[in-house]
């Protein structure tokens, strides 16, 4: 009487031991994914927490795709992306598209370009306020006020020992930088650096390049309470090799005219943008400049002038640039202060003798 059931009862234990082994190991299974996607993603959030403060090279190919069988590669290396085109198209106003980063691609690994670009030598030495209209390697549209890579080849950003950004210079030979004095004058040491576009990261077309300042030369006569001769002059440990993406801008000679309805400043904002953190491209902006001056105790070096934009831009050091109606640019002021709303900056024309026996004793002339 007993066996029967009992037969039954082992045979339904024994079901509900498979039905639980199956279960616990299909939870297995799933805690193994867990790990495994933890283990894989871990990397890509530390290194995105990382490019905030400090840029920090990218040592492990990141995951990405449906079946994480493809890497996230620079968008001009992937045979896929840059296939029959020219330049590749960033899109800043478009939703990413995977988990890579918005200069990058999800890219099968066996499409990966072996040669990156080859970085293009500038014909002459001597050539000056050149730009790279609509930029190299990508075309970038959807961003306001946002210029491509390589557009303005003389902008500079100024780093100091810690890393971080001081202000946009100007370079206006390829081993000098004009920035402005409030900019440089308590610094200590500083890295200049060339063809850099986006000061968030390292995936641009082509590597910045760095040099440290040799000699920082302030302006004598400048004073932090009147901003007037507010001007400085970063002689560089070398001098930046000629290429398409870094070339200097003109300083404007005596019989130089420029179109003053068409002056405009390229380089950093001093402040991250609130709506977008994680990017801080070059920007341009149109920049009017008024006929009076800046404040009531009329400075005799200084321009004063106001943004053709509602946005909030402060561009500490930044180039006022104005053309010659061959399109070469000069530049005639550098970003110093605001002033009851209105932008004062120094008025580089009335420093080219300054400029030139400054930079005499180290042997270049411009
Ligand atoms: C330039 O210097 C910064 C630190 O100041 C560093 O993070 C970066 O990797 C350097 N870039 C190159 C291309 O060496």
């Amino acid at each position: 009487m007993t066996s029967p059931t009992g037969k039954f009862g082992s045979l339904l234990l024994l079901f509900a031991l498979i039905l639980l082994i199956s279960v616990i190991s299909g939870n297995d299974e799933i805690a193994f994914f867990q790990k495994i996607s933890t283990t894989t993603t871990r990397p890509t959030t530390t290194t995105t927490a990382t490019t905030t403060t400090t840029k920090q090279p990218v040592t492990q190919e990141k995951k990405c795709g449906l079946f994480n069988d493809k890497i996230c590669v620079k968008r001009t290396e992937c045979a896929e992306t840059v296939r029959n085109v020219r330049k590749v198209i960033i899109d800043l106003g478009e939703p990413p598209k995977s988990i890579c980063h918005y200069l990058e691609t999800c890219c099968l690994p066996k499409d990966k370009l072996k040669v990156s670009i080859n970085r293009e030598h500038t014909a002459g030495s001597n050539q000056c306020g050149v730009t790279n209209v609509d930029g190299l390697y990508m075309t970038v549209k959807g961003g306001s006020l946002v210029t491509s890579f390589g557009e303005y080849p003389w902008v500079v950003a100024i780093f100091d020992v810690g890393a971080q950004f001081v202000c946009t210079g100007t370079l206006i030979a390829y081993n000098v930088v004009l920035t402005t004095a409030s900019c440089v004058a308590a610094e200590q040491q500083l890295i200049a650096r060339a063809g850099e576009w986006d000061l968030m990261t390292e995936n641009e077309p082509v590597a910045h390049v760095n040099i440290s300042v040799k000699k920082s030369i302030v302006h004598e006569k400048f004073n932090w309470e009147s901003m007037e001769y507010n001007i400085a002059l970063l002689i560089l440990e070398s001098a930046f090799d000629h290429l398409q993406y870094i070339t200097p801008i003109c300083l404007l000679g005596i019989d130089t005219e420029v179109f003053y309805e068409k002056c405009f400043i390229t380089g950093w904002r001093s402040t991250r943008p609130l709506n977008q953190p994680s990017r801080n491209i070059v920007v341009k902006v149109e920049i009017a400049i008024d006929s009076g001056s800046c404040s009531l105790n009329s400075i005799s070096t200084e321009i004063c002038a106001t943004a053709n934009t509602n946005l909030p831009i402060y561009a500490k050091g930044a180039p006022l640039i104005c053309p010659t109606d061959s399109s070469i640019y000069h530049i005639i002021g550098a970003w110093s202060t605001r002033t009851n709303g209105a932008i004062q900056f120094s008025d580089v024309r009335q420093f080219g003798p300054w400029i030139r026996e400054k930079l005499e004793p180290d042997g270049i002339f411009i």
